[in-house]
């Protein structure tokens, strides 16, 4: 036990805490490289596993610590219902860079102008991923892999490039800028290497974002409604350009 609590201490020191088994599951299934995972119950875990999602099972056998409930709570402070955590290794800035950069890129990047909600961003995280999208890119202060980014983002920050940049480092590719004022997305086709750029919850897009935008987009709405949440914004974008490939059911 005592081994276990020195092995998290390590794994914690600028390692990425996975808060519930879906964001345990999540960041395995992605190639996380997932240091430890803690638990009062192993057993119950690996049942819960068992029967959500028996791909990950032998990761988590592997991985997965018991330690009393009360060392679990010193630990952890807030104990997710799902009664276990994980700890992983933020993945290489330079990996991501070089994904991002690609100009052969086979899906949208999506940039986040200084946004300032950190449940925002990781909602929007969550669908980048399951869009299948290249990466999000955030500008501005906040940092993307946040703890309260990561768990809003139920461990999907590995399925995906996440990274700051600013307005005049962004990748390359033919951006278009998401404004109420822009000309209507249904009149248009997204290409794959588009960067799709939204503005702040407050000020909406910058004037330097506007300046290197090559297209103002809008999505539809009703007169004197002003505007839409930035992470619903962003899903009826990616829903435009088009998403994964169709799951053949049997
Ligand atoms: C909450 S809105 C920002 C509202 C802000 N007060 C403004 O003046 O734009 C956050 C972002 O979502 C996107 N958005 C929201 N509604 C939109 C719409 N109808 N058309 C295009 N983009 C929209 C834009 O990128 C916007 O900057």
């Amino acid at each position: 036990m005592a081994e276990a609590v020195v092995e998290w201490r390590g794994a914690a020191d600028g390692g990425v805490l996975l808060d519930g088994f879906h964001a345990v599951k999540h960041a395995l299934r992605f190639g996380a490289d997932v240091r430890i995972a803690l638990s009062d119950d192993k057993a119950a875990v690996l049942r819960l596993a068992q029967g959500l999602a028996p791909d990950v099972v032998p990761d988590l056998d592997r991985l997965l610590r018991e330690v009393p409930t009360q060392v679990l709570h010193e630990l952890l402070l807030r104990v997710h219902p799902t009664g276990v955590a994980a700890l992983a290794v933020r993945p290489a800035r330079e990996a991501h860079l070089a994904a991002l950069a690609d100009s052969a890129r086979p899906a949208p990047v999506v940039v986040l102008d200084n946004p300032r909600n950190l449940g925002n961003v990781g909602a929007v995280v969550r669908l980048a991923a399951g869009f299948g999208a290249t990466g999000v890119v955030t500008t501005g202060d906040l940092d993307p892999w946040h703890p309260n980014v990561v768990r809003a983002g139920a461990g999907l920050h590995y399925a995906t490039a996440v990274e700051r940049l600013t307005v005049g480092t962004l990748p390359p590719g033919p951006l278009y800028a998401l404004d109420p004022e822009g000309e209507d997305i249904r009149a248009l086709t997204l290409p794959d290497n588009a960067l799709l750029a939204f503005g702040s919850e407050r000020h909406g897009i910058s004037p330097e974002l506007r300046e290197r935008a090559d297209h103002l987009v809008s999505l539809p709405m009703r007169p004197q409604v002003s505007s839409y949440n930035l992470a619903t914004s962003v899903a009826m974008a990616l829903f435009h350009w088009g998403g994964p490939a169709p799951v053949e059911r049997p």
